[in-house]
């Protein structure tokens, strides 16, 4: 006799088949009048995000990288525009500039390998936009994208002298828990729908 194999439990997709709020592009006006549109990263967005780049000061690559970045691989680029969506998601801010378009600011977040409610997020506002609210309503907006993909925990890492982050995190994320891991803190902010709301108002 043949013995069959079990059969194969077939998840269920993970991805919704309805846009979901947060994939809508949206326009706003920033603290000092500017407007930029926040929308969810594309493969269109590559120049934006080279270019980009190429204006952030060393200290800011080196908080938000680790190390200071003036251009991206292609193979970065892919890496940073070639979301799904659900697993890895990006926001982007796009300004206009006298000669077209620019890169604003971005946040991300990918879900841990061993446990899909748990997501990594970073976040990374172009100097010239820094201090106008943008990185409050890039967290905000990311927050409420991770919460409607059924993300329960955003983590990150920080450097210790991140007083920027530190404050943004402090001052506008709900109840965020900051640990000192070596030399570095890590992040944990648990999201819950009402606090969300509230706490990460734009
Ligand atoms: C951290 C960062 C995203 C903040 O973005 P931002 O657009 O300047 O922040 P906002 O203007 O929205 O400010 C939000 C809050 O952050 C705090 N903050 C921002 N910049 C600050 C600074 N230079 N010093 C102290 N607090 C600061 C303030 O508390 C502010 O809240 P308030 O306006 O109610 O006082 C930006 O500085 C950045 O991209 N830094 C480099 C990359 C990085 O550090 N990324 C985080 C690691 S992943």
């Amino acid at each position: 006799m043949i013995a069959l194999p079990a059969p194969i439990a077939v998840a269920a997709p993970l991805v919704p088949a309805a846009p979901l709020a947060s994939d809508l592009p949206e326009s706003l006006s920033l603290d000092d009048g500017r407007a930029v549109t926040i929308r969810p990263v594309t493969p269109e967005a590559r120049n934006l995000i080279q270019q980009g780049i190429a204006r952030v000061s060393p200290e800011s690559s080196r908080r938000r990288f680790f190390t200071v970045r003036r251009r991206f691989s292609e193979r970065e680029l892919d890496e940073m525009t070639r979301l799904d969506g659900w697993r890895r998601f990006a926001l982007g801010a796009v300004a206009r500039g006298p000669d077209g378009p620019v890169g604003a600011g971005i946040a991300r977040f990918a879900r841990v390998a061993d446990d899909p409610r748990v997501a990594e997020i970073a976040l990374l506002v172009v100097d010239d936009f820094q201090r106008v609210g943008l990185g409050r309503r890039l967290l905000a907006r990311l927050a409420r994208a991770a919460l409607e993909r059924g993300v329960e925990r955003l983590t990150g890492i920080v450097q210790p002298d991140n007083d920027p982050m530190i404050a943004l995190l402090e001052r506008h994320a709900p109840g965020p828990a900051l640990v000192r891991t070596g030399e570095h803190l890590s992040v944990e902010v648990h999201l819950d729908a009402r606090r969300v709301g509230t706490a990460l108002a734009a």
